[in-house]
Formats: structure tokens, sequence, C-alpha cells
């Protein structure tokens, strides 16, 4: 039985699950494609440490990827090491050598997957990237493959782990998010700087490419509306669960009159959606088609095996094209070409909100704050206030009726303004149409 030989260039959480799944798997994997997947050669800096599983102990070990990306006997090059550094080089030079490529790197494919697929094409090689968004849930193959018969009309999405542990923790247990977040330092769940989950921006990376897939547009993550989760405390959740609502951080894409609207942002969703049901490190994608309406997709976001498997599925489908030859290579962006995407604000969007104070009690403020929401045409839903002891920081929330973000907008700066509040207040959209 003829083998196809790997290259792995990254030994780390992604590249040391892949390895395990290809030597703990290797029956399994051969018996689905007929021939065996091999490890020929692995790349990174510290690969003399590395533990290689036994099955690849006859794997080339190299500290230069250079040699992997050159070594004829490397077929397929798994780029695991991730960024938009050295990986854009690791790529580019295994396209010039004709090999083709499976990455898990969602910057790099984000910001110029699309030139790196056109350059795939013209060597006459293959480019797949399961792994790069929700590593455990095959979404891209859905999208590409599963569903594109139909017209993908709206797509939701929890696509960061760490703050959904949060949020879930916040949840459950009442604990600020400091707390928790410290909590999921010390376990390793969240990076010592943990910006890029809580502001939002992985996941808006990870919305830029299903949006891409989904939609056929080329999307920027800096196109896309972000709003991180910081400002998110226990007591939202108990004024949501008053409203019978939770909060995600939610990434949606929808297509509406005006065109695209894209945003990741904490949002108010009814408990009794689906996506609230999503709890801890988990990821959900959820697909609206205009033809086959609603599909729902649930797994791990993240991990060695996990996003292994992503990697590995890949490696056979890209080794089971060299073997047996494709007809036709379908992008890994689901369309032939990409569409320029003309950003459509946020603020165009309606939406019921949820608006959170805390202020300095004294006479009159309701009255005020619901002047200036009737001076915006907004209407008011209802007002809701927990029972507390101080009347220094006195937390209470006002719900109010669908209406245009570009309002709301405007209600919230003008009434940042008034001094009896501790903080601006918080919006945030109440999703319905989940
Ligand atoms: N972690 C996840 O669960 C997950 C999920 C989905 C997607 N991804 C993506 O998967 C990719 C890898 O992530 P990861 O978490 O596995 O990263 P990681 O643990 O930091 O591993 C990176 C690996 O790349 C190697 N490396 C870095 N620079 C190198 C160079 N110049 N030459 C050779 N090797 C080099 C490192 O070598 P040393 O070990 O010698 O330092 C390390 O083995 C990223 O694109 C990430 O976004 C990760």
């Amino acid at each position: 039985m003829e083998e196809v030989n790997v290259g792995i260039v990254g030994l780390g959480n992604v590249g040391s699950g892949t390895l395990a799944i290809l030597a703990e798997n290797a029956d399994q994997i051969a018996l689905k494609l007929g021939f065996r997947l091999r490890v020929a050669a692995v790349c990174s800096r510290s690969v003399q440490e590395r533990a290689i599983p036994q099955a690849f102990a006859a794997a080339r070990r190299t500290t230069n990827w250079r040699d992997l990306v050159t070594d004829p006997g490397v077929q397929i090059v798994a780029e695991l090491v991730g960024g938009n550094g050295v990986a854009g080089d690791i790529i580019d030079a295994a396209i010039a050598h004709r090999k083709s490529v499976v990455t898990a790197n969602k910057e790099l494919m984000g910001s110029c997957g699309p030139e790196i697929w056109d350059r795939a094409i013209r060597a006459g090689i293959n480019l797949a990237m399961e792994a790069s968004v929700c590593g455990g849930i095959p979404i891209h193959a859905v999208l590409r493959e599963g569903i594109s018969g139909d017209r993908v009309t709206a797509l939701h999405g929890i696509l960061n782990g760490t703050s959904n542990y949060i949020l879930t923790e916040m949840e459950k247990r009442g604990d600020p998010l400091d707390t928790i977040l410290a909590e999921a330092q010390k376990l390793g769940y969240a990076e010592a700087d943990p910006s890029a989950d809580i502001d939002g921006f992985d996941a808006r990376s990870k919305l830029a490419l299903l949006a891409a897939l989904a939609f056929g547009e080329k999307i920027l993550p800096s196109d896309i509306f972000v709003e991180g989760i910081r400002r998110i405390s226990p007591m939202d959740f108990r004024y949501a669960h008053t409203l019978e609502h939770t909060i995600r951080l939610v990434c949606t894409a929808r297509q509406t009159h005006d065109g695209l609207i894209l945003s990741v942002r904490p949002a108010l969703i009814p408990q009794s959606t689906i996506l609230a049901s999503v709890q801890g490190a988990y990821n959900a994608v959820w697909v609206k088609g205009a033809f086959g309406q609603d599909t729902f997709y649930y797994g791990r976001g993240a991990g060695p095996k996990p996003t292994g498997v992503a990697v590995v599925s890949d490696l056979m489908r890209v080794a089971r094209e060299i073997r047996f030859g494709s007809p036709e290579r379908v992008s890994p962006f689901a369309h032939e070409r990409l569409g320029e995407y003309k950003p459509v604000s946020v603020t165009l969007q309606k939406s019921a909100y949820y608006l959170r104070f805390r202020v300095s009690d004294r006479p009159g403020i309701l009255a005020l704050l619901a002047g200036i929401l009737a001076s915006k045409h907004i209407s008011l839903e209802s007002v809701l206030q927990e029972p507390c002891d101080t009347k220094h920081d006195l937390p209470f929330v006002i719900t109010v009726e669908p209406t245009s973000e570009q309002s709301v907008c405007d209600a919230v700066a003008e009434m940042a303004q008034l001094d009896f509040l501790r903080e601006p207040p918080l919006a945030l959209p109440m999703e319905t149409g989940l």
C-alpha cells in the first residue's frame, strides 16, 4: 500500500494533537483512505525536546522549516505555527515547491487567504483550512459543501470558548469577570494577555472567515463591529434572567435590505433559544438558509485533539486527491471568487435594547432618562430595579422597544453626560430573531 507523506511544521498544541491522532488512529485512517498517511518530517524551534510518537520515530527532525518544505519526500505541508509572520513564508514556500498545504491559521487566512488560494490554484496544489475556525466543528465543510446548495441569510455563532467560559461561569456562580478570568488563566484556559478573547478580536477574525464562506464576500476583521465582554457583570445576568434572557458574546452576520451587517458583541438572547444552552468552552454556529432553513453545529472550539481531528481530516482529503486526482477543486472559501465587501454600519440595524444604569440616587432621574429616550423617538418597554442597600451606587435597567441602533447610540451619548451616572449606560441588543 503506497503511502502519502506529510510534513508538519509546528509541534505545539495543535501540532502535537495532530501527530498523536495520526499515530493512534493510523489503522482507521488507512481503512478509510485505502492507503497510509506517513509523517515524513517534523519541524519546530525546539524539535529535539518534543516527544514524537514511536510510529513516526523515523521522521526527519529539523528546526529549519525550509528543510522540510523543500524535502522531496514531503507531499503535504501542515502549517501549525500560527500568526501572520513566518507562517506566511512557510505557506508561500510550500506553494512554490508545489506542495499542498493544510493550515489552522485564522489570522493569515482571514487577512490574505483568497490571494493564497489564487496562488495555490495556479500552482496546481490544494489548500485546506478546516481547523482555522471552531477547531472541533467541521463548519468549513458544511458551508463549502454540506449546505452549499442553499443561500445563507444569517449566521450566528459563539466562536470564542474563553469568553463563553467566563460568561457561563459568571452566570452560574455570580462571580465577577476578574475572578473567573484569573482562575481561567491559572488553569491554562485563558492567555496571560486575555484581550484577544475578552475584547472580541479572536471571535471577530473567525467571523470574518465564516462570513466569507457563507456570503461569498472578502471580509476583513476590521470591517466588523466589535465589542467585548469587559463591562458584563453578575447583576446583568440577574436582570437578564428576570427578562427570561441570558447573555452571550454573539457573532452575527445577517443579510439585510441595507446589505450584510456583521458584529461581535455581548447580547441578551432568550433563555429558550438553542444558543443559550452553549456552556463553558464550547462553540456553536447556527446557519439560516433561504431554502434549508435552520441548521446548528456544536462542539469544542479548540484544544489539541479536537483541532487535531480537523487537521487530520484535511490531510486525508488532500491526500486522497494526491492519490486519486480530483476533476474539480473546491475553493476553501466555498466560492470560486469572493466579491468586494462594502461594510454596512451596525447603526442601521433595529433591535430592542437593554440599558443598564448605575447612578447616585436623587429624585427625577427616571424622568430625565425617559425624556432623553422620548426625544429620540424611543419607546420604553419596562423598568427593572433590584432591591439595593446603597443610594450611592444604585443599579437599574430600562428596556426599550425595537428601534434603530443609531437612536440608541445618540441617547446613550446624551445620557453619559448626566452627572448622577457612575459610568456610561451599558446598552446591549436583545436578539429576537434567534
Ligand atoms: N490551540 C488551539 O486549540 C487552536 C485551535 C484552532 C486553531 N489554532 C491555530 O493553530 C495554530 C497553532 O496553534 P497552537 O496553539 O498549536 O500554537 P503553539 O502551541 O504556540 O505552537 C506553535 C508551534 O510553532 C512552532 N514555531 C514557531 N515559530 C517557528 C519557526 N520559526 N520555525 C519552526 N517552528 C516554529 C513552535 O515551536 P517551539 O515549540 O519550538 O516553540 C510551536 O511548536 C495557530 O494558527 C492557531 O491559531 C489553535
